[in-house]
């Protein structure tokens, strides 16, 4: 079983609501703004309660955002809205169908702890798609759970990288997701970008400990 839509629906309707980006987003986008520019539309797809697409609004960027849980997005527009943003583009996908006829147009891509809720190659497929659908020059960030991470610790092994949420997992109990023992299996996503850079960080904080792999690439011109 891969995480439903409903589960996802249910999280986001109990009110799970991811004030502030992760501090690592925020450099990478400030040190691309610095060293690059950002430019176009910034697509946030598996936006979650919308952080990081406020996050690029408030910096001045366009964004759009996707989900599979139309709970998700309604709480993102409506944070956006309250940000200043005017009917923000806001698009629901069936990750079991092709994603480009299902996206806006976008140069950028940021997706953060969302496409490793789903079985390698789905993983793997949808990274291929989104890249597929970015502007020459466009700029991917994208971060996943490592072996170090809170969520390998409560799942359970299964074909290859696929893992199964156990009891600990709560509300997502049952959800398949990817985690990669090395990382140049992550970055092997990645063909069609020159991944320039990629790396984890982690926290330990009430005595748990999580791990993220980064990658952050871009397509070339
Ligand atoms: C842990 S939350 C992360 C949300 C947000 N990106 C963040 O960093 O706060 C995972 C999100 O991924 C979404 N999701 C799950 N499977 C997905 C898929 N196959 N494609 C896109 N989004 C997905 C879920 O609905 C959920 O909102």
């Amino acid at each position: 079983m891969t995480i439903s839509p409903k589960i996802w629906d249910d999280i986001y309707l109990h009110g799970n609501f991811m004030l502030y980006p992760s501090e690592f987003f925020v450099r990478l986008m400030r040190s691309t703004e610095t060293q690059s520019g950002i430019k176009g539309i910034t697509l946030d797809h598996g936006c979650g309660s919308g952080n990081n697409a406020e996050c690029l609004f408030r910096a001045g960027h366009a964004i759009a955002c996707s989900e599979v849980s139309q709970t998700a997005l309604d709480v993102t527009r409506d944070r956006l809205v309250k940000a200043g943003a005017t009917n923000p583009s806001c698009h629901l996908v069936d990750p079991s169908q092709p994603l480009e006829p299902q996206l806006p147009k976008y140069d950028n891509v940021v997706s953060w702890l969302a496409l490793c809720y789903a079985p390698a190659a789905d993983m793997a497929a949808a990274i291929s798609q989104l890249i597929k659908g970015m502007s020459p020059s466009g700029f991917i960030w994208f971060a996943t759970p490592t072996k170090n991470d809170l969520l390998y610790r409560i799942s359970m092994p299964g074909d290859g990288p696929s893992r199964t949420l156990g009891a600990a997992a709560g509300a997502q109990e049952g959800a398949v997701m990817t985690i990669f023992d090395d990382h140049s299996d992550v970055e092997a996503m990645f063909a069609g970008t020159e991944v320039l850079d990629s790396g984890t960080y982690g926290m330990m904080f009430s005595g748990v400990q999580h791990e993220y792999m980064i990658i952050h690439a871009r397509k070339p011109d």
